[in-house]
């Protein structure tokens, strides 16, 4: 047995977190009575994936972020976390203040240990390299790793910039990009992200920015990051969800 393929079956112990709040303006009207993260992609429903991800990544507790009047029906759905050999708890996020404001309503089950996040609406094809990813991170004194993706349409995500072999910045969503790497909405932090968290002053937007978090380690220079090899979606727009599905489709070979 290899080194590399060792590495894969290496425990991790991290807890994770998804956070699945948000109103899903840009999927009006699907998302006028539902959550976004409850629609259907393919043959299961939006949050099953990043679950499935987390599960498969050795993940064995979660905490599950929704927003207001829809935290009823995660639970309704996925209960305890069973069917996911997984105990699940739930929190909501009051009002829609930006991803890092959902992040920071999971400090304390989170109880100062490394945490994996995952935004409910990514899809990843394939969980080991987040695995292996996960299991150097593990091994990372501290700070936070992030897993990025070339992707024609860059200006969409959050884009690293590199200089050698390392991030020197992210920029949200930037309108020229001349770099095509966005992050992946799949995150990992040491327990500094809370502080980081709480010192955070809201965008332009009037949100507290995932980004802003993640310049926070680059600035220590303690981040590091995975190049992503296999196919990743989002599936907050329209366009996305439809090309989620049609993923998924082809990887159960039924397209
Ligand atoms: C969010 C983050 C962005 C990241 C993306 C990944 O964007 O702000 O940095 O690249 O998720 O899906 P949103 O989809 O909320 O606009």
């Amino acid at each position: 047995m290899g080194r590399g393929i060792k590495r894969i079956f290496k425990k991790v112990t991290m807890k994770g977190i998804i956070l699945a709040g948000g109103s899903g303006t840009r999927l009006r009207p699907m998302t006028k009575v539902t959550n976004k993260h409850l629609l259907p992609v393919y043959d299961r429903p939006m949050i099953y994936y990043p679950l499935e991800t987390l599960a498969k990544c050795g993940v064995k507790e979660a905490m599950i972020v929704s927003g207001r009047g829809h935290a009823g029906h995660f639970l309704e759905l996925l209960k305890s976390g069973e069917e996911f050999k997984m105990r699940l708890s739930y929190g909501v996020q009051e009002e829609a203040g930006g991803i890092a404001q959902a992040l920071g309503l999971c400090e304390d089950f989170a109880d100062n240990e490394k945490i994996m996040v995952i935004l409910g609406d990514n899809i990843f094809q394939d969980y080991r390299q987040i695995k292996r990813a996960a299991v150097d991170f593990a091994r990372q004194k501290r700070g936070a790793k992030i897993i990025v993706k070339e992707v024609p349409d860059p200006q969409r995500f959050g884009v690293a910039y590199l200089k050698g072999d390392k991030i020197e910045k992210i920029i949200e969503k930037p309108k020229n990009s001349k770099s095509n790497l966005a992050v992946t909405g799949c995150y990992m932090y040491d327990k500094q992200v809370w502080k980081v968290i709480k010192e955070l002053k809201p965008s332009g937007r009037g949100e507290l920015e995932i980004t802003d978090v993640n310049n926070f380690y680059v600035r220590q220079n303690t981040m590091t990051f995975e190049m992503l090899k296999g196919w990743w979606t989002d599936a907050g727009t329209v366009s996305s969800l439809l090309r989620a599905s049609n993923l998924v489709a082809r990887e159960l070979g039924e397209n």
